[in-house]
């Protein structure tokens, strides 16, 4: 079949204002959105630039808006997504060049509610233990692959790009909730400032988006929760 794709096209070394180019490609229903993109990049126009890499839904660098959502291009088929295909940079950050966006603004949020397991001084003498009722709190955010799909369709980070944004707090949902993990306190107090978790006002817009499935407006609420019981109740406010 053919397939028409709409591709927003700019470059922040040029001034000229973004362009909209057209292109045609031979595909199959079953193709990705991934798959035209290679097309026009190998065969039409090897100046395209987006970022790839797994092609599988595992490394989370090629989220892009297609068709006016965020989804990730190597998962979306042809045959799911009406013509002509329209393909766009993620909206919120700086655009390097067509559908790479820059993305250092989002792994500083990420770094900022510290992303690693913050284990006892002493460590035990055998294995972190950890029974399945434990795990299960944080299963589901375990699944995010920092795809940044939630962050840039998020109207609180549109409005405010202080915001930590959705993908953050995932990863910190991911550690707050894992009983073996000593650094709660220190994330809730992070999250619980300005630019944290009460700048969500429970819009929805990250778990339409997330490409992982993960219900993230659910895990950010947990974490409000948590900074309530945990910080506010106790009496001990957020330094
Ligand atoms: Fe991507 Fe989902 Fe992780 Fe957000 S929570 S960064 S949308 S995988
Ligand atoms: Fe934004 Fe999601 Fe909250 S879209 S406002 S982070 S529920
Ligand atoms: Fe890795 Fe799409 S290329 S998630």
């Amino acid at each position: 079949m053919r397939v028409t794709l709409r591709v927003k096209r700019s470059d922040a070394t040029e001034s000229a204002p973004a362009r909209w180019d057209q292109f045609e490609v031979e595909a199959e229903p079953t193709d990705r959105v991934l798959d035209c993109l290679h097309a026009i990049q190998w065969y039409q126009d090897g100046t395209l630039a987006f970022r790839r890499s797994c092609g599988h839904g595992i490394c989370g660098s090629d989220a892009m808006l297609i068709n006016g959502r965020n989804r990730l291009a190597c998962k979306v088929l042809v045959k799911e997504v009406d013509q002509p295909i329209t393909v766009e940079p993620m909206r919120g950050y700086p655009v390097i060049k067509d559908l790479i966006v820059d993305m250092e603004g989002f792994f500083e949020k990420y770094r900022s509610i510290k992303p690693y397991l913050i284990s006892p001084a002493t460590p035990p003498l055998r294995e972190h233990r950890q029974d399945p009722k434990e795990r299960d709190r944080f299963e589901d955010t375990t699944k995010c692959i920092l795809c940044g799909a939630c962050t840039t369709s998020c109207p609180s980070f549109w409005a405010n790009d202080q915001y930590v944004g959705p993908a953050a707090i995932v990863q910190a949902h991911r550690f707050i909730f894992d009983s073996r993990d000593q650094g709660q306190t220190t994330r809730l107090n992070i999250l619980a400032k300005e630019s944290g978790v009460f700048r969500c006002r429970t819009i929805f817009n990250c778990t339409e988006a997330c490409p992982r499935g993960i219900n993230v407006t659910k895990a950010i609420t947990q974490v409000k929760k948590a900074i309530l019981t945990h910080l506010f109740r106790r009496g001990a406010p957020p330094s």
